[in-house]
């Protein structure tokens, strides 16, 4: 299913806006992820940070978990879109990563964005290449 042009900018959007909310004290650092479904519904999250900080949940996260919590597939999702305000595009660590490979399909787009509203396209599969994904034997 291609994503049109004014979906996407909208994803960007929806991510760059939500990342005011972001729950930040520590690092100062605001995240916004937004994950377009099939059925044109958007959902958000950022990151929320804990005074232990191994309790922090990153924005892709937030947003990801929420969709499981609203009923959402891996197959229902459409793309991606992270934003923070970095001179480079934002990737998302190691451990969203690994989330996306259990919530996306290898093909779901994810849109990186910069402070200055870049964006760039990858696939989860180019994140996570050779993914840990099953448990078959
Ligand atoms: N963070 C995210 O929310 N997403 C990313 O893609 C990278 C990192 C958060 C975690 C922490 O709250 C802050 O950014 C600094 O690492």
């Amino acid at each position: 299913m291609n994503i049109q042009p004014h979906q996407a900018q909208q994803l960007v959007k929806e991510a760059k806006k939500i990342k005011e909310k972001a729950y930040v004290p520590y690092s100062h650092f605001p995240v916004g992820a937004a994950v377009l479904y099939k059925d044109g519904h958007i959902i958000s999250g950022v990151n929320v940070e804990n005074v232990s900080f191994g309790a922090t949940n990153c924005a892709e996260r937030t947003a990801l978990f929420t969709g499981v919590t609203e009923g959402y597939t891996k197959k229902d999702i459409q793309a991606i879109a992270v934003s923070a305000n970095t001179k480079d595009y934002i990737t998302p660590c190691s451990i969203c990563r690994q989330v996306m490979v259990e919530l996306c399909q290898p093909d779901t787009v994810v849109y990186l964005t910069n402070g200055k509203d870049e964006v760039k396209e990858v696939t989860v599969e180019e994140l996570v290449p050779f993914a840990f994904s099953s448990m078959d034997h």
